[in-house]
C-alpha cells in the first residue's frame, strides 16, 4: 500500500491536545496528514510535511476524524411514518411503538433486513460516519435476536445485544419469564455475535432490578454493559450504569444531581442523542450541566424508525450546539472522540500517528461550520482506513 499526503488542510481537528493548539480538539492550522497502511503516520503543519507516494490537495478545507456513531438501531424492517405524523399532531411518544417494528422485523427475510441495514449505513457514511455501533432489539425471540446480531456483525464489530428492548409481546402476562429468557437461552444464542449488552431501563420497559439482572448476566458471558437510561423519565438507569461500570449511559435526558454526580465520579460516558428529543418533541438533555461537572459526553444519532429516524451526525451536532448548551468544539469532540470513548476505543475518533486513517474533508474552512451551517451537506470526502470511501 502506498502512502498518501493530504495537504493544504485549512483546519485539522486531531483530538490530540499534544499535537495541536493545546485545546481538546488539538487544532492545527495550514496542516497536512500522511496516511500509510490504513493509519495516520504523521500530522502537523503542511510546511513541515514529509514526502509521500501520493499527494491529495484539501484546498484549504477542514479535516476532522470520521464520526463515531456509538448508538443506533439499524436492524429493522417496516415503517412508522404514521406514528411520527400522529406525534407531530399531538400524540405522545411511548415505548409501545417498538412493537410495530418488532412485528415487521420478524416478518422480514434476512435479505430484506440486510438490505435495509446497508442502505442506512451508506446514508451514514455519506454524512461522515466511519464507525457505528448497532443493536438487536426488534426481534425479541431467540432466533430473531440472534439473526439480527449475525447480520449486524457482517458490517461492524460494535454489535450490541438488546434482547431487553421491551418485554416481548409474547410474554406480556409474564415479564419475569421474558427476563429469564433474555438472561438464559437468548443470551446463549446471542453472546457469540455481540460485544455489548444493553437494556432499555425505563417505565414501560425494564425496571432497575430487571436491568441489573440482564446486565450482570451479560457481563458473566463476557459482554460489556451499556444502558438506555433516563430517557423518558427519571429512574435508576444512570446510577446502575455507573455502578456496573457500563461503557455508556445513553440518553441521560432526565437527570437528578445524584445522577450527574455518579457520572462525574465514574468511568461511564454519557451519550446524548438529540435526534430522539427532536423527533419526540421532548425536553433536551442538559449537555452543559454534564460537561461542567466533568462528565465525558458522546453525541450519537440513535438512528431508529421510531424515536429518531436520522443517520446524520452533523444534524445532531447542530442540535447539540443550538439547544443543549454545547460549544461547536465540544459537539465535534463528542461526535468523534466522545463516541470512541463510549465504545472504549483509542484507535478511532482522533487523527494522530497510530490512529486509524478514518477522516472527513468538509466543504468548509472550519469544523465550526457543522453547527454554523445546519442542514447543509458539508461532507465532501470520506476516507476509511486510508482509502477514499466517498
Ligand atoms: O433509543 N429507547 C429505546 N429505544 C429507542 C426507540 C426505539 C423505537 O421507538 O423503535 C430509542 O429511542
Ligand atoms: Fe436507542
Amino acid at each position: 500500500m502506498s502512502s498518501t499526503l493530504i495537504t493544504r488542510i485549512g483546519t485539522l481537528v486531531t483530538n490530540d491536545p499534544a499535537l495541536g493548539d493545546g485545546s481538546p480538539l488539538g487544532l492545527i492550522e495550514d496542516a497536512a496528514l500522511v496516511l500509510d497502511g490504513g493509519s495516520v503516520v504523521w500530522a502537523g503543519r503542511a510546511a513541515d510535511a514529509p514526502d509521500a507516494d501520493e499527494r491529495h490537495d484539501a484546498g484549504g478545507r477542514a479535516v476532522i476524524p470520521g464520526f463515531v456513531d456509538s448508538h443506533s438501531h439499524l436492524v429493522f424492517a417496516g415503517d412508522r411514518t404514521a406514528e411520527f405524523n400522529a406525534r407531530m399532531s399531538g400524540r405522545a411518544y411511548s415505548a409501545g411503538g417498538i412493537r410495530t417494528t418488532v412485528a415487521a422485523t420478524r416478518a422480514a427475510s434476512d435479505e430484506e433486513l440486510e438490505a435495509n441495514l446497508t442502505r442506512y449505513l451508506d446514508e451514514a457514511l455519506r454524512q461522515g460516519t466511519t464507525t457505528f455501533e448497532t443493536k438487536s432489539g426488534y426481534g425479541l425471540t431467540v432466533a430473531d435476536e440472534a439473526r439480527a446480531l449475525r447480520i449486524a456483525a457482517r458490517h461492524t464489530e460494535e454489535v450490541t445485544y438488546l434482547g431487553a428492548h421491551i418485554v416481548s409481546p409474547d410474554y406480556a402476562d409474564d415479564p419475569a419469564a421474558y427476563v429469564a429468557l433474555v438472561t438464559g437461552e437468548m443470551l446463549d444464542a446471542c453472546a457469540p455475535h455481540a460485544r455489548w449488552v444493553d437494556v432499555f431501563c425505563e417505565k414501560g420497559a425494564f425496571d432497575g432490578d430487571q436491568a441489573r439482572a440482564i446486565l450482570t448476566a451479560g457481563t458473566a458471558r463476557g459482554l460489556v454493559p451499556r444502558v438506555h437510561a433516563n430517557q423518558l423519565t427519571y429512574g435508576p438507569g444512570v446510577q446502575l450504569a455507573v455502578e456496573l461500570e457500563a461503557a455508556s449511559a445513553d440518553h441521560c435526558t432526565h437527570l437528578t444531581q445524584a445522577d450527574v454526580d455518579a457520572l462525574a465520579s465514574g468511568n461511564t460516558v454519557a451519550t446524548l442523542l438529540p435526534g430522539a428529543e427532536f423527533s419526540t418533541r421532548a425536553e433536551w438533555p442538559d449537555a452543559r450541566r454534564l460537561l461542567d461537572a466533568g462528565v465525558t459526553v458522546a453525541l450519537s444519532t440513535d438512528c431508529n424508525p421510531g424515536s429518531s429516524f436520522t443517520s446524520s451526525v452533523p444534524f445532531c451536532i447542530a442540535l447539540a450546539v443550538r439547544d443543549m448548551g454545547m460549544t461547536p468544539d465540544e459537539a465535534v469532540w463528542s461526535a468523534t472522540a466522545g463516541g470512541a470513548a463510549a465504545l472504549r476505543r483509542t484507535d478511532i475518533g482522533r487523527l494522530a500517528p497510530g490512529a486509524r486513517a478514518d477522516l472527513v474533508v468538509l466543504d468548509a474552512p472550519s469544523h465550526v461550520h457543522l453547527a454554523y451551517r445546519p442542514g447543509v451537506p458539508l461532507v465532501r470526502e470520506v476516507w476509511r482506513r486510508g482509502a477514499r470511501a466517498v
